[in-house]
């Protein structure tokens, strides 16, 4: 599984290298964010998901690195100021910090931009790329993960309710990795049931993952985290852990990993993402 790391860093490289031109800024905001590392988590359930599927893991490249440029963006605008307002990320100065707001606004905007060209030129057949920008645009959308910000915003100022807060998690962090799952089957020219249990899989994952990171908020290690820690209490956001505590959210963590593993149970090669599964619940950073 690791890998495959390596060839996701230098082909996102690949992609995100600046343009020798005097309009440069944004595009070494963008490589500045992105390379900075980060676990790579949605460009590596792509790939896996596509072997899942039957497909060659090499040709869902551009389709992982696609999705991660999406999650980089999300974290850039998640950073600034009317955001969560944190001033480092990935072990860095955030994006606005080191560019200012505006190169940061417009580095978001370019990986946005940016995901969608790398899923055109994919050299994949034109129907699984015309598939691959449904999901990512849906996933990454209103009714996806900007909607998602838009409830944990709300989640400042209201307290949600249980349901509310699952649908926070649900939109905010399930959705990218939705669409990260779904394009690894897009690339694999995968079946509607293939795309069923991925959704299903990134679901449940998705919401273990976001209360992890609750929790990390409150209780991690801020220089393996590389970011902020008590930044959800600094802007009063209810979170699972303020809704229900640590010891509760680290039982509901562990449940919808266990969800998301009984999805994988009727895929004989899926040793490796239910391992990868397992780390991320018991992950620190
Ligand atoms: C952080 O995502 C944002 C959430 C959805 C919780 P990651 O924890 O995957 O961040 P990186 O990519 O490793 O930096
Ligand atoms: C981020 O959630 C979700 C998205 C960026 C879509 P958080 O705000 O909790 O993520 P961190 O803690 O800043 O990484
Ligand atoms: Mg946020
Ligand atoms: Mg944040
Ligand atoms: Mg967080």
């Amino acid at each position: 599984m690791h890998n495959w790391l390596p060839k996701i860093e230098e082909a996102l490289r690949g992609y995100l290298a600046p343009p020798d031109a005097p309009y440069r800024s944004a595009a070494e905001a963008m490589a500045y964010s992105a390379e900075a590392g980060g676990k790579r988590i949605r460009p590596l359930l792509t790939l896996l998901f596509c072997e899942l599927a039957g497909g060659e893991p090499e040709k869902a490249l551009p389709f992982a690195c696609a999705v991660e440029m999406v999650h980089t963006y999300s974290l850039i605008h998640d950073d600034l100021p009317c955001m969560d307002n944190d001033d480092f990320r990935r072990g860095r100065p955030s994006c606005h910090k080191q560019f200012g707001e505006a190169t940061a606004l417009l580095a978001g905007d370019g990986l946005l931009t940016k995901a969608f060209e790398t899923l055109a030129e994919a050299d994949l057949p034109p129907d699984r790329i015309v598939r691959a920008v449904r999901i990512l645009s849906r996933c990454a959308g209103t009714c996806g993960m900007i909607g998602g910000q838009v409830l944990d915003l709300q989640n400042e100022t209201q307290s949600p309710d249980a349901p509310t807060l699952e649908l926070t998690y649900r939109l905010k962090t399930s959705a990218l990795l939705q669409a990260a799952c779904l394009l690894g089957v897009a690339a694999a020219g995968g079946d509607e049931t293939a795309a069923r249990d991925a959704r299903e899989y990134a679901d449940s994952l998705g919401i273990a993952f976001q209360i992890i990171d609750d929790i990390l908020d409150v209780v991690g290690d801020e220089s393996l985290l590389g970011k902020p820690l008590s930044s959800d209490a600094a802007n009063g956001k209810a979170t699972s852990v303020s809704l229900y505590g640590l010891e509760e959210s680290r039982r509901r963590a562990a449940a919808y990993t266990q969800k998301a593993l009984r999805v994988l149970e009727t895929y004989p090669h899926s040793g490796e993402l239910a391992a990868l599964t397992r780390q991320l619940l018991d992950r620190n950073y």
